[in-house]
């Protein structure tokens, strides 16, 4: 039996949005939309968390070491997103609707493949403190 560790490191950012549908009106989007749909966008204080599960290694007691983590997460993430607009300067959201649910899961692309040690095992992002979203990769 393997004995994997959790390890969930938290980042924070700060970036614009808006959530809309081309091709439908101000008004439509705002009534699938509500308050994030405003034209002249408005921005969420957000909190991620990263998960990588792996085995510990004798010769370091590390899973992998937190703060290449942090580094990673920095690099490939958090540069791209804070104090951005998430529709209009991030490359890795371009053409996607920026609702909790597809930043969750562009987040994972982001950091798949990059996790040098474990694997990487769930992206959580919180919009507010009252809801998150988690994504685990495809199924
Ligand atoms: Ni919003």
């Amino acid at each position: 039996m393997a004995k994997i560790v959790y390890i969930t490191r938290r980042e924070t950012f700060a970036a614009a949005h808006r959530l809309f549908r081309p091709g439908l009106t101000d008004e439509e989007n705002y009534e699938l939309f509500g308050k994030c749909s405003n034209p002249n966008w408005h921005g969420h204080n957000y909190t991620l968390e990263v998960v990588v599960a792996g085995e510990v290694e004798p010769e370091t007691g590390f899973v992998l070491d937190v703060k290449k983590l942090k580094e990673i997460i920095r690099e490939h993430v958090i540069s791209k997103v804070d104090h951005k607009n998430l529709n209009l300067d991030t490359e890795f959201m371009k053409g996607l609707n920026p609702t909790s649910e597809n930043i969750t899961i562009a987040i994972w692309n982001q950091l798949a493949g990059k996790i040098p040690n474990g694997k990487l095992y769930a992206v959580k992002l919180y919009e507010t403190e009252n809801n998150y979203f988690e994504y685990r990769g495809e199924e």
